[in-house]
């Protein structure tokens, strides 16, 4: 009885072992014939003390793609587990699709390389996979990262992000990044990028789910050879501005729905819905149930019929608005898309 139980038990970690190895995550070709993992993990707000462990639970798993920023203030803790993970042969640099941002103080001309190295020192590595301008709009340079007057109002600089662009340019032929992009940039500020670069952008990491879905941007984008990049494809729940009574798009009891009916979690069916619009998707996090089965989205098909359905959900609802900064000339939510 007892060897037959423990035969039963070692059956069962077996299968378990096996239900645990690492996904294949697939790749979308960028418009520089370079690949990026359609799936990646996110790590804004992921705390310092969290992070390294997360980062090495997902590569575990199968992440190779890591969303990363100078302003998330925990580069050198992703970078830590990058090493480690390197170091005790798991993954090579090369398997790995590692992007950074350039913070809104940094600008202009003379701080865009000098703040690129410092996340490439931060995460040390000796090259980035992405490089991303983070917000179209400039803050005031050479001190906070959120630079304010006594009334906590945002300080601007009114340099031209065409003119960082154009850094980013040089960073690439530097070696120091292999392909470079945009973020929430809208339809206007990509069209001066792509009047005044060489390089064509290969991505636009904007906010994209259920309750804005993106589409006019997404076809515009595309019509330019420019991949979106999903961010908070899980509504960001854990937005430092969340207040009680927002709407919470995992518990949304029409998401719920198509999730029992599918046997997946609410946050799968999220991001299977970029990944069947073609749509690269980061979505955070530092909880390894949460980091395991948000990879599991590779064994199932939402259909059509589900498909139009998770589109019809879209209602412009934006939860990174950056209100506070609404005034500011580069602000990129005061057109249609
Ligand atoms: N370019 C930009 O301006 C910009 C802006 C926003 C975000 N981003 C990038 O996009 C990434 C994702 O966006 P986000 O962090 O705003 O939000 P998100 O990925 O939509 O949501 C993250 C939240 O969802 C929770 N979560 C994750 N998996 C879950 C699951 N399976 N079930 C229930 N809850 C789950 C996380 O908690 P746990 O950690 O406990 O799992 C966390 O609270 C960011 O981390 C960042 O890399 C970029
Ligand atoms: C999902 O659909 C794709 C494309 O139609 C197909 O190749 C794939 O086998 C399907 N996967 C599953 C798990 O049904």
């Amino acid at each position: 009885m007892v060897t037959r139980l423990a035969a039963l038990l070692s059956h069962f970690s077996g299968i378990l072992r096996y239900s645990t190895m690492a996904v294949q995550v697939p790749s979308v070709t960028l418009n520089n014939g370079k690949k990026i993992p359609i799936f990646g993990l996110g790590t804004w707000k992921s705390k310092p003390g969290e992070v390294t462990q997360a980062v090495k639970d997902a590569i575990n798993c199968g992440y190779r793609h890591f969303d990363c920023a100078l302003v998330y203030g925990n580069e050198p803790e992703v970078g830590a587990a990058i090493k480690a993970k390197i170091d005790d042969g798991t993954v090579k640099r090369e398997d790995l699709f590692i992007t950074s941002k350039l913070w809104n103080t940094f600008h202009s001309k003379k701080l865009v390389i000098p703040s690129l190295k410092e996340s490439l020192t931060n995460l040390g590595l000796d090259y980035l996979d992405l490089y991303l301008i983070h917000w179209p709009m400039g803050y005031k340079e050479g001190g906070e990262k959120f630079p304010q007057d006594a009334s906590g109002k945002v300080l601007y600089s009114d340099v031209d992000y065409v003119d960082s662009w154009l850094e980013l340019e040089k960073a690439v032929s530097l070696g120091l990044v292999k392909s470079i992009g945009l973020s929430n940039f809208n339809k206007d500020q990509i069209e001066r990028i792509l009047e005044h670069g060489k390089i064509v952008p290969v991505t636009n990491q904007v906010e994209c789910h259920p309750y804005l879905n993106q589409k006019k941007l997404i076809e515009y984008s595309l019509s330019k050879n420019i991949h979106i990049t999903a961010y908070s494809p899980l509504g960001s729940p854990d937005r430092p501005w969340a207040k009680p009574g927002d709407p919470l798009l995992l518990e949304d009891p029409k998401i719920v729905a198509i999730a029992q009916k599918y046997n997946k979690t609410p946050a799968q069916i999220l991001i299977r819905y970029q990944i069947q619009r073609n749509v690269i998707v980061i979505p955070k996090s530092v909880t390894k149930s949460n980091i395991e089965s948000n990879i599991q989205v590779f064994d199932f098909n939402i259909t059509d019929e589900g498909m139009k359905i998770l589109d019809s959900f879209d209602c412009n609802g934006r939860f990174l608005h950056l209100n506070a900064v609404k005034d500011h000339k580069y602000w990129p939510f005061n057109t249609e898309f």
